[in-house]
């Protein structure tokens, strides 16, 4: 049994603001007062600007098959690489580069409640409006409701789908279970980086028909001459739509699994920057870590505006100095990874939330999510104004400065090498408690020292923990024991 980790290229996309703090520029946190080093994010701000992209190295090596032998134990590790290390930024200046991250992170959000209010008020297909595309035709329906796409905010992946491999980008994503792909011939394709995958060339290729699990295992699902059509649509208008089927997926420079229920989508709308389609990292049966059993898996976001990599790893075991916190599952909605938060402290002292704020009901209602694509922690209102409320309290000797997007909480940092400010904490309903570090709660919105408190309301009942709060740590789902590990500094 391989026990070394199987290498993957990938790509770090995400909605999220940059790292602020390079290692050596660890804030130092003190009771429940933390440090944040304002010139190093101001630098950092500029570095982005200015990075030059690194050419992707190709790292084919002959892949083996894996169906045999991948067990439950066997680790997967893929690397993880920030947009900016690949791709120019076409921005001129820092704060059009976060006020189009906010503008991302706003559809995100409003995409994963729409998915969560259609699962939890039961929202029938026969209810929903028809997608005006030929494949969908008279039998697939979705909710076309009008924005822009979640899916710029991903991490990518290089690997192969069918036999021979045909390399292509895909989106990580962990709000989301179907994995697919665009497929020739297009009834509508958008632009991708690399040539669609052409269905007639694979060897592997094979249609699922009606009566498999894979196919009852769909939310939107049709037949048509007893094979298995799928629908996914991503609540904010992006869709997809094509033959549901099994594949072979390579992850580059290692290893074939066969059998992996894929979309292969001829009907695509939405923005996926380029990549060929997505992988599902969500809870559901049919994302990737579901068909291949594994037992956990666990991401870092390091420096996402740096050229620095990370890894997405499956069945690793947990680092053991873990914070960790029970994994819940909704009962009405298997994709999203519930975490057990029992209430939130700034500077040690517990904020007054009802704990109701953050408890998921039986009916699938509030709640808090980790999820990976969103940037900025949501919570709902009344909870939010008592922790900025705290904040505030506690930063009262901080140049404040006027409020920028979906930020009310701005400081002016211009004339401050470094700051302290009161330690912002999440407690789980375990009993553990996940200090902040300074970086990870107030961030720069410009390149001039303006910092924000990158929290935000919510008048939704579901709230999510973001990535810029998950920065610089390791994420573990150990879905074997329902537990999510936090890790700081472990990437
Ligand atoms: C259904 O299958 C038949 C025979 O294989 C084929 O001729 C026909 O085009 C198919 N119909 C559709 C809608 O794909
Ligand atoms: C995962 O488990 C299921 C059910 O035990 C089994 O049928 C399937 O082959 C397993 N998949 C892999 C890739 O091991
Ligand atoms: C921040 O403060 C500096 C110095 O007091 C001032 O020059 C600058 O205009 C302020 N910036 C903003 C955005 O208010």
């Amino acid at each position: 049994m391989a026990k070394n980790g199987f290498h993957l290229l990938c790509i770090l996309f995400t909605l999220s603001l940059p790292s602020t703090l390079s290692r050596s520029y660890l804030p130092t946190s003190i009771g429940e007062i933390s440090e944040l080093d304002v010139s190093a994010s101001i630098q950092k701000t500029l570095d982005v600007l200015s990075l030059t992209p690194r050419p992707l190295q190709s790292q084919m090596v002959s892949s083996f098959d894996l169906s045999s032998s991948l067990s439950s134990f066997s680790p997967l590790t893929l690397q993880l690489h920030s947009r900016a290390s690949v791709h120019k930024s076409s921005h001129q200046d820092y704060e059009s580069v976060m006020l189009a991250r906010l503008a991302r992170d706003s559809a995100r959000v409003e995409s994963i409640q729409t998915r969560l209010d259609l699962a939890v008020n039961g929202v029938r297909k026969a209810d929903l409006k028809p997608v005006n595309t030929e494949l969908a035709a008279a039998d697939l329906e979705v909710p076309v409701i009008s924005g822009t796409s979640q899916g710029s905010g991903e991490y990518f992946c290089r690997v192969g789908i069918g036999r021979p491999a045909s390399q292509v980008y895909m989106v990580l994503d962990t709000g989301s279970d179907v994995n697919w792909v665009q497929c020739a011939p297009c009834g509508d394709c958008y632009q991708q980086a690399d040539p669609i995958f052409e269905p007639t060339s694979s060897s592997s290729y094979s249609p699922l028909t009606c009566d498999t699990h894979q196919c009852k295992s769909l939310d939107v699902s049709e037949c048509r001459n007893g094979t298995c059509l799928y629908e996914v649509s991503y609540g904010d208008g992006s869709y997809t739509v094509g033959d549901f089927v099994t594949e072979t997926v390579t992850l580059e420079g290692s290893t074939a699994v066969q059998n992996i229920a894929i979309g292969c989508g001829h009907n695509n709308e939405g923005l996926f920057v380029g990549a060929a389609g997505l992988i599902g990292l969500g809870g559901g049966a049919l994302s990737f870590p579901s068909q291949i059993n594994a037992t956990s898996y666990s991401y870092c976001l390091v420096d996402r505006d740096s050229d620095s990599a990370s890894t997405l790893e499956f069945n690793s075991p947990m680092p053991h100095d873990a914070i960790t916190a029970p994994l819940l599952r909704s009962s009405k909605l298997d994709t999203f990874y519930y975490v057990g938060l029992r209430g939130m402290s700034v500077a040690g002292q517990l904020l007054h939330i009802p704990s109701s704020v953050f408890k998921l009901t039986g009916d699938g209602n509030a709640g808090v999510i980790v999820d990976s694509g969103t940037a900025v922690t949501r919570l709902q209102t009344e909870a939010y104004n008592e922790l900025r409320d705290a904040f505030v309290k506690g930063t009262k000797e901080l140049p404040s400065a006027a409020g920028v997007a979906l930020f009310d909480t701005c400081y002016n940092l211009s004339q401050k090498k470094s700051v302290q400010v009161p330690t912002v904490a999440f407690h789980f309903s375990n009993g553990q408690k996940l200090d902040l570090p300074a970086k990870n709660y107030l961030i720069p919105v410009d390149s001039s020292g303006t910092f924000c408190f990158a929290f935000a309301p919510t008048s939704s009942s579901l709230s999510i923990v973001g990535n810029v709060q998950q920065q610089g740590t390791r994420v573990s789902y150990d879905l074997q024991n329902s537990l999510i590990g936090f890790s700081p500094n472990k990437c």
